[in-house]
């Protein structure tokens, strides 16, 4: 299950240790996608780092920790949950009170003060969540199948549990969240929004024949499965305009076992980006594999062929380094590539790869929740050096 791998101890980050001037760099060339001019084709993944206030607000400190990582192209926000029933961890923030966007719009001030483009994603959990985190509730999912795994609330880990099927009609009222968090996350002054459509939370719940077992209209058929996940884009299209709007996929997402999560990848994945296509979305954002884990996938998974059936820009994620994005680049198969951990302790990641300095590994155990320390005090190589 994704959503606890994201959890997973942190891997090694290969190569950069050269010192050489990567500076001519295809991929540290500005590039346009859209209407929206990057200044490299590297993009800051979305990364859950839990410094939240209850509220769901967004940390004064968060200004500096996302403006010291605008050299990126495209800066994309760590999830953020488009409602209460949304929450699934705990300390993630919202964007759907005023207050979040009053913060929203500081640290994206502070991100476009440093000339970066910043997008918010925007995130339902679904299953993967606690009463905990509910007010005693249980969490909502197409249908009442318990994940395996751990929540993170306050108290620390606790057991998944059943959630509760959504009836059919409350479905447009989470769409109407969605469209009500774009209309929210466009107040506070972004470049546009990433539905988060991957890593096993609620729109690929309803997507997935193993976690959707629906009845009505929004199950059992590729057609209806696929219904709630693009309405919710639908209504965030409404607001932004498909130019502005991306998309997040974990099409090769597995269960523990390494049983991929869709008896059909291809012929749903293939559906979903063939809808996504149509729409004229500005992105999709894939991780090849399993987030973290491996960028190997199951038999018949193909990322060449998906990408190949969307109109848009497609941006790559999964153990990035330069080398594989020049490769990739090189060959087609990519427009934009996302890196995560790298970000954590390299704020300045993309003056690293372009001057081949080495990267700086951040602890565990300063992934998730505290404050500042080991999160926006992370030092550029120009404060370490004193140089430039
Ligand atoms: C600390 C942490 C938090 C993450 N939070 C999110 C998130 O909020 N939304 C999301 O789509 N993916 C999230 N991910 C997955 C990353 O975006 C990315 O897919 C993963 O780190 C693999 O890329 P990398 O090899 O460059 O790190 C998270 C990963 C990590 C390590």
């Amino acid at each position: 299950m994704l959503a606890r791998l994201e959890f997973a101890p942190f891997t090694q980050i290969a190569g950069n240790h050269d010192m050489a001037d990567h500076a001519s760099s295809p991929v540290l060339q500005p590039v346009t996608i859209g209407r929206l001019a990057l200044k490299n084709r590297i993009v800051m993944a979305p990364l859950t780092r839990s410094r939240s206030n209850d509220d769901g607000v967004p940390p004064a400190f968060a200004a500096d920790y996302y403006s010291q990582r605008a050299g990126a192209g495209l800066v994309i926000s760590e999830a953020t949950n488009i409602s209460r029933q949304a929450i699934g961890y705990a300390l993630t923030p919202g964007i759907w009170s005023d207050e979040q966007v009053e913060a929203w719009h500081a640290i994206v001030d502070a991100v476009h003060q440093k000339g970066g483009r910043m997008f918010l994603q925007l995130w339902h959990t679904g299953r993967i969540s606690h009463p905990d985190l509910q007010g005693g509730a249980l969490p909502v999912a197409p249908s009442a199948i318990k994940p395996a795994g751990q929540a993170f609330t306050k108290d620390g880990m606790k057991d998944h549990v059943t959630p509760r099927a959504l009836e059919t009609d409350e479905i447009p009222l989470i769409v109407e969240d969605y469209r009500h968090a774009a209309v929210n996350a466009k107040a506070a002054g972004f470049d546009g929004v990433e539905v988060h459509s991957a890593n096993n939370y609620l729109l690929e719940q309803f997507v997935r024949d193993s976690t959707n077992k629906r009845t009505d209209r929004y199950g059992g058929s590729i057609e209806n499965r696929l219904r709630f996940p693009l309405e919710a884009i639908d209504a965030v299209i409404g607001v932004w305009g498909a130019e502005q709007v991306g998309v997040r996929l974990s099409p090769a997402t597995t269960m523990p076992g390494e049983t991929p999560l869709d008896s059909e990848v291809m012929g749903t994945y293939g559906a979903y980006v063939d809808a996504l296509s149509a729409r004229g979305l500005l992105y999709i954002h894939d991780i090849e594999g399993v987030t973290q884990q491996t960028r190997d996938v199951p038999d018949g998974v193909d990322f060449s062929a998906l990408r190949k059936r969307f109109s848009g820009a497609y941006i790559a994620n999964n153990q990035y380094t330069l080398e594989l994005a020049e490769e990739v680049l090189a060959k087609g198969d990519a427009d934009l590539f996302s890196m995560g951990r790298p970000f954590i302790a390299n704020p300045d990641l993309v003056e690293r790869l372009r001057t081949g300095a080495p990267l700086a590994e951040a602890p565990k155990q300063y992934w998730y929740g505290g404050g500042s320390v080991g999160y926006s005090d992370w030092p550029s190589m120009q404060s370490t050096t004193g140089a430039r």
